[in-house]
């Protein structure tokens, strides 16, 4: 399906990242599998590699997101620590490390001799300087009874910033949609659109071009529509999810061929 800003392709990410040219695109974000033996209803999407095959895996098509990724690009790597180690150990011999974001976890629960999960982890990287780094801001939080706020600033509240405060490395309002019946697209793992929309918003321009190797549900490609970049991404399984949600909220957008800036990034 495509639209005015990107178009996505039912495929492998490897073979979609195959034929793109080198030093092509502005951002990657990529949201995989955690090899949990989840079910993303197609056969094609394995999650239930041995760690040693997956993390194999995950090396292949970063390997591949940073040859694609423009110097100065940025790429995102959503993952659990478990996972998120190896490979920030792997891209630091490809990318600049710029953060390790932790996003707050809900509602799981401690195995064995381990400690309570309460983070996803997000890897930045950037290919050597990064080429663009917009400040973000996030509203002063007020408490939903008394509408009073829920941080003590120290008595410096008079001099906040009156958009908000610096983004940190900490995201505490990005938990996931736990419930099946409250997920849009049930099935899918999608993330909050403001997870990837920052990201894009804080590592590129409009007019760039942002790459999400698995599409999912389609929130990158939303938030990347909804912010004027280009887009484009692969999804192994169903994209009809993504149709529609990017139907829904741009129906005038769609178009029956990916924009010439998309088809200018394959080799
Ligand atoms: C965690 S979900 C991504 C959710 C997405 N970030 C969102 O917010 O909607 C991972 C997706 O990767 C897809 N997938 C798994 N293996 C893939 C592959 N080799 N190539 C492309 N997509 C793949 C799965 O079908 C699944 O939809």
């Amino acid at each position: 399906m495509a639209t005015t800003r990107g178009a996505v392709y039912r495929r492998d990410c490897l073979n979609l990242l195959s034929l793109l040219r080198d030093s092509s695109v502005d951002c990657v974000f990529a949201d995989p599998p955690f090899n949990l033996g989840k079910d993303y209803g197609s056969r094609r999407a394995r999650d239930d590699r041995r760690s040693e095959e997956y993390l194999e895996w995950c090396q292949r098509w970063l390997s591949e997101s940073c040859r694609i990724l423009r110097p100065g690009g940025s790429l995102f790597v959503y993952s659990l620590p478990k996972w998120a180690f190896h490979l920030a150990a792997f891209l630091e011999n490809h990318l600049t490390f710029r953060h390790w974001i932790a996003l707050t976890m809900k509602s799981t629960y401690p195995r064995g001799q381990r400690l309570y999960p309460a983070h996803y982890a997000l890897l930045y990287f950037t290919r050597g300087e990064p080429k663009t780094f917009h400040r973000l801001r996030t509203p002063i939080l007020a408490c939903r009874h008394c509408g009073g706020d829920i941080r003590d600033y120290g008595g410096h509240r008079h001099a906040l910033h009156p958009e908000g405060i610096s983004l940190t490395d900490f995201w505490d309002d990005t938990s996931p949609n736990r419930h099946r019946n409250s997920k849009a697209r049930p099935g899918i793992n999608e993330l909050k659109t403001v997870i990837p929309e920052r990201c894009i918003r804080l590592s590129t321009d409009p007019g760039d071009v942002v790459l999400d190797p698995f599409g999912g549900g389609g929130s990158t490609f939303e938030a990347a529509q909804a912010t004027d970049r280009y887009w484009i991404g692969s999804e192994i399984g169903n994209c009809r999810p993504v149709r529609d949600r990017i139907s829904d909220r741009f129906p005038l957008d769609i178009r029956s061929e990916a924009p010439t800036r998309i088809r200018r990034i394959f080799a």
